[in-house]
């Protein structure tokens, strides 16, 4: 017996394949005791087999000891039923797996200070992450449309928390800051909403446990505002699902470009599902254009998580600063570079 792992390979859709062809071939490279298998999922798995995340699809991602997922997203099915759209694979699969961390680290890489929109003395100090709940909140809570009493339409998505689910995600956020800088800043909407007044006091309750960290509480506009005063002022974020959605793609602006942002999704035994943050940008699928950095960090994300192979993580992210600091630059971080040419750089760094 080997102790080859299973990772499943779900490129998805827009730019999702290109870059998640370039991870794959900077982890072959790496000669680890790995074995992938790709399924469809989103918008390809909808048009190939008449729905976002197939059987065949989920079941691979609950074998694999972890998931390199591209994204999801497409115009074209816009119009289906929402059930049916490819949104409802990740969403599906996240909660299927009870991927409810998601872990969204946000750092400056050294030379790309110029393609932040903030004055780059403000860019270079980034070094946070955000911690996302990712099973929970306004994401899944009932949802409906209804006609009212005077005729108009009504739309309604319910947001909800229970305190085991705040719980759980506050101990994976203390447990973050234990290994950074000792900072948490909890974030929330308590002057207004219910379910953030149980969010701050579940929180509260659990800072017991981790009395060498220290604690904040912010309000979501503050926080947002905060992001691009002064970012460097941050070192974990935690927060509910549609506040982490928000925060997290500015933070991605804030260090230069969303193509350089992994995250990580993991269930309560460490199990991940891995991806870039960006999304499937269909307006640049396919033209060999898009960044495959943050799918390269997820792959490495993904080794350190769930595969406890610090060491080739390692290699990796020092791989792509590498890549960085010799100049290689695709559109987005205002160079020419193709997605292959990005990725070939990266190999030649390891
Ligand atoms: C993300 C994305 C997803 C989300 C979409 C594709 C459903 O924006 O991972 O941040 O809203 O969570
Ligand atoms: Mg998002």
């Amino acid at each position: 017996m080997t102790d080859t792992k299973l990772i499943a390979i779900l490129p998805g859709d827009g730019i999702g394949p290109e870059v998640t062809q370039e991870a794959r071939r900077v982890l072959d490279a790496l000669d680890l005791p790995l074995h992938f298998e790709e399924a469809a999922v989103g918008g390809a798995a909808y048009r190939a087999s008449g729905h976002p995340l197939p059987p065949a699809t989920l079941d691979l991602a609950r074998r694999a000891d972890a998931i390199l997922f591209g994204a999801v997203g497409d115009p074209a099915c816009d119009s289906l039923d929402r059930q049916l759209r490819p949104e409802q694979a990740i969403l599906g699969l996240r909660k299927h797996l009870a991927t409810f961390a998601n872990l969204r680290p946000a750092k400056i890489f050294p030379g790309l200070e110029d393609a932040s929109t903030l004055k780059p003395e403000v860019a270079g100090a980034i070094d946070l992450v955000i911690v996302r709940e990712l099973n929970g909140d306004v994401y899944f809570g009932e949802k409906g449309r209804r006609t009212t009493a005077a005729g108009l339409r009504e739309g309604h998505d319910l947001m909800r928390y229970d305190e085991d689910e705040v719980r759980r995600i506050a101990h994976i956020g203390f447990q973050t800051a234990a290994k950074r800088r000792g900072k948490l800043c909890s974030v929330d909407k308590a002057n207004v909403l219910e379910t953030s007044q149980l969010w701050r006091d579940v929180v509260i309750e659990v800072a017991a446990d981790y009395p060498q960290i220290e604690l904040t509480h912010m309000y979501v506009d503050n926080a947002a505002m905060q992001l691009v005063r002064d970012p460097g002022a941050f070192d974990t974020i935690v927060t509910g699902n549609l506040f982490g959605d928000i925060l997290s793609d500015q933070a991605s602006m804030c260090v230069g470009s969303i193509g350089m942002l992994p995250s990580a999704s993991l269930d309560a035994d460490g199990k991940g599902l891995y991806e870039p943050i960006h999304g499937s940008a269909p307006d640049i699928a396919g033209q060999g254009k898009a960044n495959p950095c943050a799918a390269i960090l997820s792959a490495a994300m993904l080794l350190r998580h769930s595969l406890a192979m610090p060491e080739a993580a390692d290699r990796i992210e020092h791989a792509v600063a590498t890549a960085l600091r010799s100049g290689a630059r695709t559109a987005d971080m205002g160079g020419a570079m193709s997605t292959t040419a990005m990725g070939e750089a990266v190999l030649a760094a390891l």
